[in-house]
């Protein structure tokens, strides 16, 4: 469905983010017809260039970030006519002259997104300088990446800053997230379906897991991650969002404050964590070196260039309890890391045991049920349950999955998550976006542990490359009489 035509300039726009994320997704959208003739994408950075050198970057980043069988180089070719260049450091006050004429050969209804893939503290100053050169129209958006700052102080800060400037619906914070399609099926699964709502509680389920594992290192984003770690990374927002999506009630409606209402809700709902309690309920730890698919790969510090040890966590596991009377006592166990063997995102619900069962003991041991929600890849689910094995020498009982592959369902290409949520700010969408109350509670909720952490001040525990992370982890689970799911 085509969308209105829209400038979207881009901030930041020689960053790592915008060449490999955000101009693969506008291509993919402009090559599909979705973007009407006539859109620009005005790429912003500081850097001296004009538009011929910016579309040269830019084809070098498709060329690298675009599967080869997509890249048709009569729609390459149309893609960089839309692409201009301005050349302004957002920040300062002077030097907007060639981003405003630019701006001015639109007409004054046109929507303008201003994307803003910079540093967060960049975020209020480039939202001010918007403002006093008359940038922002009626039909003007923002979007801010995450993170949304450092702290609940500094997040306050820039949402303050932003907010004086565009209210609350013109602002686009993106968890990308959301914007993935299996993602946005838990929503489905919960709300679409007759049969796993009424099992969606404490009575039936015994806890939930969500693992995001990567096997990448933090290749060249040192600087940023040295000074954020996985909490701030991956946990304060990422995984936060999916475990809303998966403990909130139902919405009321489908509308953007309806759904933000309910995970807010959860939010809130997180028990906080006391000093005290951090040392038990959490496990941090740094890679070093080991080999991740049978390559051999270098430690966090060797990766960083740091002559110094750092503090910082490449890895978190923890253990997070609501208070809710759907979810009293049901922990959620979280875990992700970089270098970990594999790449995977995947959430299981683990039903309750039988209390109770017919069954000889030479029948097999009974496994309680569990579903398994694959996010990424091979995206799909796995409902596994007891089934007699065939054959008549008695009844032997084994786990089965009933399994469906959303690859197969469906034989389509899955759309990278900045496709759909780009194209959800030109329509003026917020329902898969963060509201500022949000991102607040999940700060809220993630710096104590932060604090904690900072006032002990030892240094996470090793783990090698390619393993799954410090076996504290596997003791923080063990120790409720649980184990993390295996066969992932
Ligand atoms: C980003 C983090 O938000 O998410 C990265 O900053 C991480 O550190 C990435 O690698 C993971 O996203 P995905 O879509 O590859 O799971």
């Amino acid at each position: 469905i085509p969308v209105d035509t829209f400038d979207c300039v881009v901030f930041g726009a020689t960053g790592d983010l915008t060449l490999r994320k955000l101009l693969p997704a506008l291509y993919h959208r402009f090559r599909d017809g979705q973007a009407p003739e006539g859109s620009r994408i005005i790429a912003a950075a500081r850097s001296e260039m004009d538009d011929s050198n910016y579309r040269t970057r830019a084809e070098a980043a498709l060329q690298r970030h675009v599967a080869k069988d997509e890249l048709d180089p009569e729609q390459v070719r149309r893609f960089l006519a839309c692409l201009h260049y301005a050349q302004v450091d957002g920040a300062a006050e002077k030097g907007w002259e060639g981003l405003l004429s630019l701006l001015a050969e639109s007409p004054p209804d046109r929507i303008r997104v201003f994307y803003l893939a910079t540093s967060p503290d960049l975020y209020g100053p480039i939202c001010r300088n918007l403002a006093a050169h008359g940038a922002i129209t009626p039909q003007s958006r923002v979007v801010l990446e995450k993170p949304i700052g450092h702290d609940l102080a500094s997040a306050r800060a820039i949402n303050d800053e932003v907010g004086s400037v565009f209210a609350e619906p013109q602002i686009f914070r993106i968890d990308h997230y959301l914007g993935k399609e299996t993602v946005q099926n838990l929503l489905a699964l919960r709300f679409a379906n007759t049969i796993f709502e009424r099992l969606w509680n404490a009575d039936v389920i015994d806890h939930v897991q969500i693992t995001v594992g990567e096997t990448v290192g933090v290749e060249g984003r040192g600087g940023y991650y040295d000074r954020s770690g996985a909490l701030r990374d991956m946990v304060q927002n990422h995984m936060l969002q999916l475990l809303c999506l998966l403990a909130m009630e139902s919405p009321v409606t489908f509308g953007a404050d309806s759904l933000r209402d309910e995970k807010l809700k959860v939010l809130r709902s997180l028990k906080p964590m006391a000093p005290h309690e951090v040392e038990q309920l959490t496990v941090r730890g740094q890679y070093i070196r080991g080999a991740v698919d049978g390559r051999p790969v270098e430690g966090y510090l060797a990766d960083l260039g740091a002559e110094e040890p750092s503090r910082t966590e490449t890895f978190v596991a923890l253990k997070a309890e609501l208070n809710s009377r759907r979810w009293a006592n049901v922990p959620f166990y979280l875990r992700t890391g970089k270098r970990l063997p594999q790449k995977v995102s995947e959430i299981v619900v683990q039903f309750r045991a039988l209390p109770f069962t017919i069954f000889p003991a030479d029948a097999g041991t009974l496994q309680p049920n569990a579903l398994i929600i694959r996010l990424q890849p091979e995206e799909g689910m796995r409902l596994e349950m007891m089934t007699k094995e065939p054959g008549p020498g008695g009844l032997h009982l084994r786990q089965t999955g009933l399994d469906i592959s959303f690859e197969k369902a469906f034989g389509t290409r899955y759309p990278d998550a900045y496709e759909r949520l780009l194209m959800d700010t030109v329509r003026g969408s917020t329902v898969l976006f963060m509201r500022r109350d949000e991102v607040e509670a999940a700060w809220g909720w993630i710096e104590p542990i932060l604090d904690a952490w900072e006032a002990k001040g030892d240094t996470p525990r090793p783990y090698s490359a390619g393993s799954w992370g410090p076996t504290a982890s596997i003791a923080l689970i063990e120790r409720d009489g649980r184990t993390w799911h295996e066969d992932l």
